[in-house]
Parts: structure tokens; C-alpha cells; sequence
């Protein structure tokens, strides 16, 4: 098929020569190209996310179904938008091309996985990171280390096969890792950021670093406790168990 029947456009009024015209044609091509490459690369970011949840739901479950309750609270994610992906390159002063974006740009998958208790945090991101087709790529614990701010978050950034019709790919993911309390606090400051206008700027910094610290506190407090109230239960007889997860069995299995 030749250049010219690709695309309904055939210059009429813009008096382009055979030359001219074939070299539009070109562009259009590669443009074309590029746009089909770029569409199909966001379904495959669009597939990892899916995985990665998948696999946190699966941790959940059976959590679940040993320790009767829930690690997890909720969980959301999202493939980064076209906007943020481009302001992120020109202020790291990548070139901008699909294959740096691919290669530089580790959160363009991005997943939030939003828990009460910090130790179900460790103990989430453990559990993920000895799966065998799970590779982590980088760590960075904002929750032993905050940042000045008072941000507080487990991050990690794991790569994850994912597998195609006739392809497997490689695909980087980041999963935050945060309490529902640092989640909270996480919204209001991140709101901040996008305000234009705030007055005593300073004061309201000061004021979200107390909060965080407070936060803080009563998160390890609320851990406290419920590690109190499990030591306190009695250890079930094993025919207490049976029967438990008995009575459960009607309902686990609805995900
Ligand atoms: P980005 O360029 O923002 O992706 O940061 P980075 O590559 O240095 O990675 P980092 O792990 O520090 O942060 C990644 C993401 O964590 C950010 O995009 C935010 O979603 C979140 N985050 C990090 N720091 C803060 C913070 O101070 N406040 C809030 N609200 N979110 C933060
Ligand atoms: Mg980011």
C-alpha cells in the first residue's frame, strides 16, 4: 500500500509537489507509529498493575482466612498520565523519547496499597518481594526515615513479568505502602502542593510536621494495642479453628 492511500488526506489546495508530499507522508507514518507503540506500551503498564494487585489481593485473601482480618483497607492505582510523564523528563532534563521514557521513568505504573497497622506493611511488602517472579529494583523507606516534611510511606519499585501472546515483558512498578493515617496526611499536603496561594506557608508546614509527628504516635499506639488484644486471646483448640474457618468457608471464596 503505498503512503498515500494510509491516510485520507490528499493535500488538495495545499499545492504540494509529488516530493513534498511524499515527505508529509513519511512524517505521518512515523507519527502513526509512534502513537500505535505508545498505546500499546500503556496497556502493557495498564496489564502489570493488574497483576501487582492481583497479587496484594491474593496476600489479603489469605491473610484473611489464617488471622480473620483484613491487612489491606483498599488499594488503587493508575498509569501515570501523558502530562505528568512529560513534566517529570523535562525536569529531570531527560530527552524526550519513548524509549528514555521506558527506560527512566520507574512510576509510570503506580499502586497504593492502603493498610491499618505499620507491621502489615513490612509484612505485605516481604511477602510480595520473595515471590520468585517479583524483582525489586529499589526501596525506600520514608516510614524508618521520614522525610523532613513528616512524609511517611514504604516505597518499592519491582519489576514484573507479564506475559503476552507471542511476548513477555519486563515492566517496572511502584507500590506505596502507607497506613491509613499517613494516607490521610499524605492527601492534604500533596492538596498543598497544588494550591498557588497559600498564605503563611511556613505556618501550615509547621503545622502538617506536627500532625505527621502525632500521627506517628498514634499509629505505633493503635499497633500497640491490637498486638495486645491478639496476645490476649486465647489460643484456640484446633477444633476451634476447624470449625471457624468452617463457618467462613461460604463467604472467602466471594473476592
Ligand atoms: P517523584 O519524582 O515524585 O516520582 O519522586 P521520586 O522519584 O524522588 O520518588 P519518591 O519515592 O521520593 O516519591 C515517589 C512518590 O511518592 C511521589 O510521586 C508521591 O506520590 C509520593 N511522595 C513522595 N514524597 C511525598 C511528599 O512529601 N508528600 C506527598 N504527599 N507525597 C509524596
Ligand atoms: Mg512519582
Amino acid at each position: 500500500m503505498s503512503n498515500h492511500q494510509m491516510i485520507p488526506f490528499d493535500g488538495n489546495g495545499l499545492h504540494l509537489s509529488p516530493a513534498e508530499m511524499q515527505a508529509v507522508m513519511v512524517q505521518a507514518r512515523k507519527m502513526m507509529e509512534m502513537m500505535v507503540d505508545y498505546t500499546d506500551l500503556r496497556m502493557v503498564y495498564g496489564c502489570a498493575l493488574k497483576i501487582v494487585r492481583t497479587k496484594f489481593e491474593v496476600l489479603d485473601s489469605e491473610f484473611e482466612v489464617r488471622n480473620q482480618r483484613n491487612p489491606i483497607n483498599f488499594i488503587s492505582s493508575r498509569v501515570k498520565s501523558n502530562q505528568s510523564i512529560i513534566g517529570k523528563m523535562i525536569r529531570r532534563r531527560i530527552p524526550l523519547t519513548i524509549e528514555n521514557m521506558e527506560k527512566e521513568i520507574q512510576d509510570i505504573a503506580g499502586i497504593r496499597i492502603i493498610c491499618s497497622y505499620e507491621d502489615d506493611i513490612y509484612h505485605l511488602a516481604d511477602a510480595l518481594l520473595q515471590q520468585d517472579n517479583v524483582t525489586l529494583l529499589k526501596r525506600k523507606d520514608y516510614i524508618a526515615n521520614p522525610k523532613p516534611n513528616g512524609y511517611r510511606s514504604l516505597h518499592l519499585i519491582v519489576s514484573v513479568p507479564v506475559y503476552f501472546a507471542d511476548q513477555k515483558r519486563d515492566v517496572p512498578v511502584e507500590v506505596q505502602i502507607r497506613t491509613i493515617a499517613m494516607d490521610f496526611w499524605a492527601s492534604l499536603e500533596h492538596s498543598m502542593k497544588y494550591k498557588q496561594e497559600i498564605k503563611d506557608q511556613d505556618i501550615v508546614a509547621a503545622r502538617l510536621k506536627s500532625c505527621a509527628d502525632r500521627i506517628a504516635e498514634v499509629d505505633k499506639e493503635m499497633q500497640d494495642i491490637r498486638q495486645q488484644i491478639d496476645a490476649g486471646k486465647d489460643v484456640p483448640s484446633d477444633e476451634d479453628v476447624l470449625i471457624q474457618r468452617l463457618t467462613k468457608l461460604d463467604s472467602i471464596f466471594d473476592l
